[in-house]
């Protein structure tokens, strides 16, 4: 087998496993031939002419198989640069990181498959930010984050908190949408690398727009915040963490609550939401306070 090939095979792997994938179908031949195979755990047995692993356990091709050596990514863009040529308002300093971000190339495959970057949205004297964790096909396409079904819930719990989204800002950890296989659907988590690569523009926001509190839409937006987390998002949420002297309250993603259509569910995230206008020293209500409870008999 030549070592062309070989290298297809073990770029395809790394493909399959940036995109979360623990299975893979691999001719037998070839999955014992990828580069490190003689490096790992004896790989497990397999059957010609192709071989699919169990669930539990990964495939001895993605054991096997080496990172592909790319080179690590690195936004060496300096905002202090941005923040001291760029005078005038916070505005004015969001357009000139927008104008870097628009065409940012670091993650060549999202580069090469996105519609657009999608920046950010809202005021950017905001005093409130959300934080979600990457645009999906809606938000590629429209070029703002949120728009979706999602979106359409994150919008009425802004109103909800009786304020709009032109009064608060949103973004995302990524503002690629993370690439997907060819005519497949849905969204993928993007990787590690992506978030890590992505996260000084975000900062970046954060430092111009200075809000008083972000809310952290879901585990892996807190994660891309903060790195790998120990501990679940239904632990994290109730409490305070802080991103660069910026309190920031994790909480569940309105895709979770879309799915979980639990009145308990939905008082826990407005109970950070509250938690978030207490903060900001917005008033609560009496029928605010009392949104998601259980109806007493
Ligand atoms: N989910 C996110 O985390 N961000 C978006 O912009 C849309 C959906």
């Amino acid at each position: 087998m030549n070592a062309e090939l070989r290298q297809h095979a073990a770029r395809y792997v790394e493909l399959l496993r940036r995109h979360g994938k623990k299975e893979a179908w691999l001719p037998t031949g070839l999955a014992r031939r990828l580069p490190s195979a003689s490096t790992s755990a004896t790989p497990a047995p397999l059957s010609s002419p192709t071989t699919r692993t169990t669930k539990s356990e990964p495939p001895s091709a993605l054991r096997s198989a080496p990172p592909i050596p790319s080179p690590k990514p690195k936004n060496d863009f300096d905002l202090n640069s941005i923040l001291k040529d760029v005078s005038g308002s916070k505005a004015d300093k969001l357009a000139a990181l927008r104008k870097k971000t628009d065409v940012c190339k670091i993650c060549a495959h999202l580069a090469k498959s996105r519609t657009q970057v999608v920046f950010g949205v809202g005021d950017p004297e905001a005093k409130l930010m959300f934080v979600g964790e990457a645009p999906g096909a809606e938000e590629d396409k429209q070029g703002e984050p949120f728009v979706g079904l999602a979106g359409k819930l994150l919008t009425k719990m802004i109103t909800a908190m009786e304020l709009t989204r032109e009064q608060v800002y949103i973004a995302n950890v990524l503002k690629c949408r993370p690439d997907m296989p060819a005519n497949t659907s849905g969204n993928r988590k993007p990787t590690r690398t992506e978030m890590d690569t992505c996260l000084p523009y975000l900062r970046a926001q954060v430092a111009i727009i200075a809000p008083t509190v972000i809310v952290a839409l879901g585990s892996t937006a807190v994660e891309g915040l903060f790195g790998p987390q120990k501990t679940t998002i239904s632990r994290l949420r109730g409490t305070w963490m802080e991103l660069d002297g910026v309190p920031v309250r994790p909480t569940f993603h309105p895709s979770y609550l879309l799915h979980n259509q639990d009145l308990a569910l939905k008082r826990l995230v407005w109970t950070d939401l509250m938690a978030a206008m207490e903060k900001l020293s917005l008033p609560i209500s009496e029928k605010q306070r009392g949104y998601f409870l259980k109806p007493t008999a």
